[in-house]
């Protein structure tokens, strides 16, 4: 039988909820598809911060690199937000991104017809919308160097290398290729030597892919055209911060962050996670939306584990969920014939998924 080890970083505020939420479907589905899954379970952020003192414990750096795969649920809240900045619990996810190569992080955003209502868009806007943003997640201004914070200035570096531009490329023109070989790349060119590099890099890759269409848009103009005709985008390339910011408010097309999963690639073993937070302010009532990180597990089936089928058969299960009816407190307002909680969504889309 087909057996796989998977790391398990539940984490902080939501993130224990959601994440066993995934675990249940992802029980369900290995057992319709005859596969095995076997769960290692790490600290990061916060919790690992009250258990061991330290936001990413090298027992944990050490752990994942032996799994096939890692699902993540979120880290941070208010407990831990005075911490100085090398014991916080973000300074953890990123030490680890860094330290596991995950140079990659994929970002998909599309709507689901289901809650084409649900978002802040016209319908007509957002339909059809689907959209890959693809950010480097090693580099640029989050890791750059020198970076200090004094009584009356601080500063941090945003650095890229080429073979970072040019891998990072390749990602985006590698996966515009299985889609619709548009590759928008976003950067601050007019004012940042940084940018105006990444561009050069872009464009070079860009050689190796004939058939992909290549596009510049500066970032303030990426954000203003996401929120007024998001379609015309397919794949967009984009450095760390950039894309951080993108991500969240592409997010937003598809009704709630708490939809849209994460992929994050790169050397060796990849990191799945939902974009959103720890969203400290409901974690512990039940309420939380699980089907980001229900995605991300199908994104790992897909991708790391190569379980194509588990994968369709959670993505067609969360459809149909969405199809149903079923909705968590966060899509309350959008064709909802029954608001579930987070444990009663999990159940509804590991049923679905098992069929
Ligand atoms: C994300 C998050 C992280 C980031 C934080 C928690 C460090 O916002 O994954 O988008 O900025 O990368
Ligand atoms: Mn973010």
């Amino acid at each position: 039988m087909r057996s796989y080890k998977i790391g398990v970083i539940k984490g902080d505020g939501i993130g224990p909820e959601i994440v066993d939420e995934a675990i249940k479907v992802l029980d369900a589905v290995s057992v319709a598809q005859g596969f095995n899954l076997k769960y290692d379970e790490f600290l990061l952020g916060g919790a690992a911060i009250d258990e061991t003192g330290v936001p990413l414990p090298e027992e944990t750096i050490q752990g994942v690199k032996k799994c096939d795969a890692v699902l993540f649920g979120a880290i941070g809240g208010p407990k831990w937000d005075n911490l100085e900045r090398h014991l916080r619990p973000e300074t953890g996810l990123l030490g680890l991104r860094k330290e596991m190569g995950t140079f990659a992080n994929l970002r998909p955003a599309m709507v689901y017809d289901e809650l084409v209502n649900a978002s802040s868009l016209k319908p007509s806007v957002i339909q059809g919308v689907d959209i890959m943003v693809v950010r480097e997640l090693t580099g640029g201004i989050y890791f750059g160097q020198p970076r200090e914070l004094h009584e009356d200035k601080a500063f941090n570096t945003m650095v890229y290398t080429k073979e970072e531009v040019e891998r990072i490329a390749r990602v985006a023109f590698d996966i515009a290729m299985k889609r619709d070989k548009r590759v928008c790349s976003v950067d601050k060119a007019n004012v940042l030597e940084v940018s105006q590099f990444w561009r050069e890099i872009v464009e070079e890759i860009a050689k190796e892919y004939p058939e992909v269409e290549l596009s510049h848009m500066y970032v303030d103009n990426a954000a203003m055209q996401l929120i007024r005709d998001p379609k015309q985008f397919d794949v967009i390339l984009t450095g760390n911060i950039f894309g951080d910011i993108l991500s969240d408010a592409a997010s937003m097309l598809s009704g709630s962050i708490g939809l849209l999963p994460s992929a994050s690639t790169g050397k060796g073993v990849g990191l799945y996670e939902p974009i959103h937070g720890s969203a400290p302010d409901i974690a512990g009532q039940g309420i939380a939306n699980p089907l980001a990180t229900i995605s991300s597990a199908s994104m790992m089936l897909r991708y790391a584990l190569g379980e194509e089928e588990a994968a369709d058969k959670i993505d067609n299960a969360i459809k149909k969920a969405l199809a149903e009816g079923y909705r968590t407190g966060d899509l309350a307002d959008y064709d909802a014939k029954e608001i579930v909680t987070c444990s009663e969504m999990g159940d509804i889309v590991a049923d679905y998924a098992s069929r």
